[in-house]
């Protein structure tokens, strides 16, 4: 396996970047996770004005133009022979001595990117069967429409999915509302048949996963209900689901141990998933 590093292809093993990477001692970058389908990549735009609008909002300099970060994703692809998986870009904003003010101007953004495979036949067996998700209370900042890689609350919350069983776990603000997963977009069927997710107005990320699936519901005439949900709402729910890049979409059949609807996927979430995996491709 090889990985890109600031201009270099390296070998995984090998590929390492500064001890004062910004990244590496404040949290200081952002990144981007793509679905590669048959070779290519799904939602690219998509992803990639996320990846644009992260730095601009965090003052971080866009380290090459669009069509060079283009060249070197796909050629992370192909170097690395995946032909479905993903491929991760991470930007930071560079390596200085450590000190909280940003570096001096010129200080260039540290770039990695590495790609793997993953056998779609795998996650589509998960996906066949459904999976678990747990509730956790949402401990996040206030820009959470911005994709850093700050992600303690993250992954502490799916260590707590991990650790009783569950793939995914759903974070729940103060209000009791479910916010998203802690890698993925949260949805629901409501027990009145309404198809329901969290607006992006409401300290999440506006996952391009999800931005894709509102197009598909619109072909297909699927009414959609950009409204949160409290956990309560989704224990009741005919069914449950959650989208991210990796997941696409992914159906969960419990809820803190309570099943939805007969405990297997939901015919919506089941068809959604397959329109989505039809038009990646
Ligand atoms: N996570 N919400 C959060 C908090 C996420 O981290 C992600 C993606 C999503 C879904 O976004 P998208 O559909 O654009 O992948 C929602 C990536 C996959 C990750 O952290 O690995």
């Amino acid at each position: 396996r090889v990985a890109y590093v600031n201009g270099q292809y390296v070998p995984h093993g090998h590929a390492t970047v500064h001890i004062e990477d910004r990244g590496y001692q404040f949290a200081d970058g952002v990144y981007e996770v793509w679905s590669v389908f048959d070779g290519g990549m799904a939602d690219f735009d998509g992803h990639m004005t996320r990846l644009h609008r992260s730095l601009t909002e965090l003052r971080i300099d866009i380290p090459m133009s669009r069509e060079a970060l283009t060249q070197v994703l796909k050629e992370t692809i192909r170097r690395n022979r995946v032909k479905n998986g993903i491929v991760y870009l991470q930007v930071t904003r560079g390596t200085a001595r450590r000190d909280h003010p940003f570096p001096p101007p010129g200080t260039p953004p540290s770039v990695v990117v590495t790609s793997r495979s993953i056998s779609p036949l795998k996650t589509d067996a998960i996906a066949e069967k459904g999976v678990a998700v747990v509730t956790t209370p949402d401990i996040r900042w206030g820009r959470c429409d911005i994709k850093t890689v700050g992600l303690l609350p993250n992954i502490l919350a799916k260590q707590i999915a991990k650790d009783r069983g569950a793939y995914e776990a759903w974070m729940v603000d103060d209000m009791g509302l479910v916010t998203e997963g802690s890698s993925t977009n949260a949805w629901i069927i409501d027990e009145h048949g309404k198809l329901r997710t969290r607006d992006t107005q409401a300290n999440i990320l506006k996952g391009c996963t999800r931005t894709t699936l509102l197009d598909i519901l619109k072909e297909e005439g699927i009414e959609l209900e950009e409204r949160a949900f409290t956990v309560e709402e989704a224990k009741r729910a005919k069914e449950a689901f959650f989208t991210a890049a990796g997941a696409f979409v992914m159906p969960a059949v419990s809820i803190d141990g309570v099943k939805i609807g007969n405990g297997k996927p939901g015919p919506v979430a089941t068809r959604l998933r397959e329109l989505y995996i039809e038009r990646g491709h």
